[in-house]
């Protein structure tokens, strides 16, 4: 299948900041040797997943109006939290734009070393209209409904495709998953919980369940739970089977292989995630290489599809991978074209992920 091209004509420099914290993007021409053309290419792809910026072409209204002010302003940081006694920090960045002729504000959790790197994207919005009084989108609650980044719609979209979840109410289905981020997927779930969807959300860092809490309006409810504690430790002790395990647990620090955390790519985690599935369920793993992209990707893919009966990437921008195993025989892309692609439009339907324009 094709991924759409987005055009990456550009090199956006995050890491200016004005005194008072407003976010600079420059134009920096100058780090293009830095990094690999294709490297670059793959992180603007990310980059404009949740950074629209085709968007900015907005006319300016009369002088004095709040929501101006806003777009004149593009982006702000809302927060910046450290890792308590590590030097690892994130920016939490709202950006305004128009969309069609409505302001809309994303939230973009940053690592701050690497800025052009969003682990998590999400809609804030203004529940009154927008004054000189409820001026700061840091007050703005987040829609829970909406996920902006293309990997997100794909991981949530994954089991409903391969039919290891669907939209029967009277059928309890089961999805864990690991790594929290700003808790986009587990908040989209929680919201969608008339499908009698349960989620469980591990993550091992309780500082980023408290950015997920202050920030994206993450909290559990009876459907949706956080537990705090490391990944595989959770995958040994408990032998509950889901119908989906989302494996979305990237690194905090800059490296080859940002997603998935390096502990995943063992064995010993492969086979116990097979064992923690139902029959039916699927595996769905971000996988996110910053360089040597082929070489890793290819040895991640062989290690999973050792353990699994099918495995298979989907291709949701050039070079950017989700890696979807199952237990099923010939349960890939394109073995069973037919049946994902029409399931593919169901989930657009329910959801608006748009997913059938780049998945065919
Ligand atoms: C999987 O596909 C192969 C070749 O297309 C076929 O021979 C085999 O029977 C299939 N397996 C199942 C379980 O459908």
């Amino acid at each position: 299948m094709a991924a759409i091209q987005r055009c990456a004509q550009s090199t956006l420099n995050w890491d200016h900041f004005e005194t008072e914290g407003l976010l600079l993007l420059q134009m920096h021409p100058a780090i293009l040797p830095q990094v690999t053309i294709v490297g670059l290419a793959i992180i603007l792809a990310w980059y404009f997943d949740t950074f629209d910026f085709g968007f900015f072409k907005f006319t300016s209204k009369e002088k004095g109006d709040p929501v101006d002010e806003l777009l004149k302003k593009k982006h702000q940081v809302v927060g910046k939290e450290c890792i308590p006694g590590k030097d690892t920090c994130f920016l939490i960045v709202d950006s305004y734009f128009l969309e069609n002729g409505r302001l809309t504000t994303k939230r973009d959790l940053l690592l701050e070393e690497n800025t052009e790197y969003s682990l998590t994207g999400v809609e804030v919005e203004s529940v009154k209209p927008v004054s000189w009084n409820n001026l700061d989108s840091r007050n703005w609650p987040v829609n829970k409904l909406v996920i902006n980044s293309r990997y997100a719609r794909l991981l949530v979209a994954s089991g409903f495709i391969m039919n290891s979840l669907n939209f029967d109410e009277s059928d309890h289905q089961d999805v864990l998953i690991a790594g929290l981020g700003g808790g986009v997927m587990s908040n989209f779930f929680s919201q969608i919980s008339y499908l009698n969807i349960d989620t469980t959300v591990v993550e091992k860092e309780e500082f980023i369940i408290n950015i997920a809490e202050n920030y994206f309006d993450h909290f559990e409810t009876d459907e949706m739970r956080i537990i705090n504690t490391d990944f595989v430790d959770y995958l040994r002790k408990y032998d509950k089977k889901y119908d989906v395990i989302i494996v979305d647990a990237c690194e905090n620090k800059k490296t080859n292989v940002m997603c998935p955390v390096s502990e995943t790519l063992k064995i010993k985690t492969v086979q116990l995630l097979k064992k923690r599935l139902t029959l039916n369920g699927i595996l769905a793993v971000n996988v996110f290489v910053t360089q040597d992209n082929i070489k890793s990707e290819k040895e991640i893919f062989e290690l999973f599809s050792n353990e699994f009966n099918s495995c298979f990437y989907l291709e949701y921008f050039k070079n950017k991978n989700v890696l979807l195993c199952s237990k099923r025989d010939n349960w890939t892309w394109k073995k069973q074209k037919t049946e994902f692609s029409k399931n593919v439009e169901i989930v657009d339907d329910m959801f608006e992920f748009k997913l059938s324009r780049f998945l065919h």
